[in-house]
């Protein structure tokens, strides 16, 4: 854990909603900066895939040497799982990371009202979804911000800290500590669809599928042009596999929606791999194909 700023809050407990991939990734980030964790999924099932992904995760840390298994142990010993959310009564600090869908953010938030305390800060992982119109389910929307992480969340830096028109000061400080705290490097910004990497980001993917669909190139030289031309860690077409395909074409259509940039306009085939059940890696198969959603591609 870094040192913390003397003037901000010292949270204490933090409550993650939806143990998915960025969910379970960010539970493990407070966690291993020795924060207590409460996990909250919908039924039995989620918290049991929840519960893996942490495991397995850990795992890649202590097998690579960057953890012992006691640390492991008390890593994981400082995460607790529930399916209620009245659970997070004790947190100060609740990240919601569930589907992009603003119907189920805003009941959460909803909710989320009547259990924790008033002056707890209530964040969402939303990646594209507007932070303001789900703090409006909230009877102290001053108290509400985005906190975006990136995929593999315990791995990338980056915390986009979203401010709506009415998010506190203080709240965005002590949120901004919270993300040093953890070691984590924040940016702040307005509430635009994409914020600051997205925006950039998803025009040059979407960019990179036209290619691919029309045939311009294979999948692997594209990858490979970026990779090694440009220096990036994956191709455009792994990373979108990564991030998953649904997700993708939620992001680049409310991008696409707010801002009428065509760079925005998701290629057709995206919405047909979407619709035939290639996600990426978390299915198995996406731009390429694979053994399980940690496993390195097969084909
Ligand atoms: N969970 C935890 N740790 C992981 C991990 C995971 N899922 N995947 C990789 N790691 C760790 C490894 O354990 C290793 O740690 P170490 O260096 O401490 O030993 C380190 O990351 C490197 O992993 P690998 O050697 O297995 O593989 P690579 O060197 O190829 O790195 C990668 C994998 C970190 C995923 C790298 O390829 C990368 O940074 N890719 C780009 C990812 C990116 O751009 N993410 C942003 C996506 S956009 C987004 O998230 C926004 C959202 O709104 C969609």
């Amino acid at each position: 854990m870094t040192e913390q700023a003397s003037d901000t809050r010292t949270f204490q407990t933090i409550g993650v909603v939806g143990l998915g991939t960025m969910g379970a990734g960010i539970a493990e980030v407070f966690a291993r900066n020795g924060f207590s964790v409460v996990g909250v999924e919908l039924n039995d099932e989620g918290l049991a895939r929840g519960r893996q992904h942490l495991e397995n995760s850990t795992a890649r840390a202590v097998s690579r040497g960057k953890l012992s298994e006691e640390e492991q142990a008390e890593l994981l010993g400082r995460i607790s799982f529930s399916t209620h959310l009245e659970d997070l009564r004790e947190a100060d600090f609740v990240v919601e990371a569930v589907v992009e869908s603003l119907e189920t953010k805003k009941a959460i938030f909803a909710e989320l009202e009547a259990v924790v305390a008033p002056e707890a800060v209530l964040a969402t992982n939303t990646s594209s979804l507007s932070v303001t119109e789900i703090s409006t389910a909230n009877a102290h929307p001053g108290r509400v911000v985005g906190v975006h992480f990136f995929n593999p969340a315990p791995v990338q830096d980056l915390v986009e800290i979203v401010r709506t028109v009415v998010t506190e000061p203080r709240v965005l400080d002590d949120v901004t500590a919270l993300v040093r705290q953890v070691g984590k490097h924040p940016v702040v910004c307005g509430d635009k669809a994409g914020f600051i990497a997205n925006t950039l980001l998803f025009g040059y993917l979407n960019h990179a599928v036209s290619m691919f669909e029309g045939k311009y190139a294979s999948r692997e030289d594209i990858d490979a042009a970026m990779r090694f031309g440009c220096g990036y860690p994956m191709g455009p077409l792994q990373l979108l596999d990564l991030i998953g395909l649904d997700t993708a074409y939620e992001i680049l259509e409310t991008m696409y929606r707010q801002g009428r940039d065509r760079l925005h306009a998701p290629s057709p085939i995206l919405k047909q791999m979407v619709t035939a059940g290639m996600l990426g890696r978390k299915t198995g198969r996406g731009f390429y194909t694979y053994d399980g959603p940690d496993s390195p591609r097969t084909v």
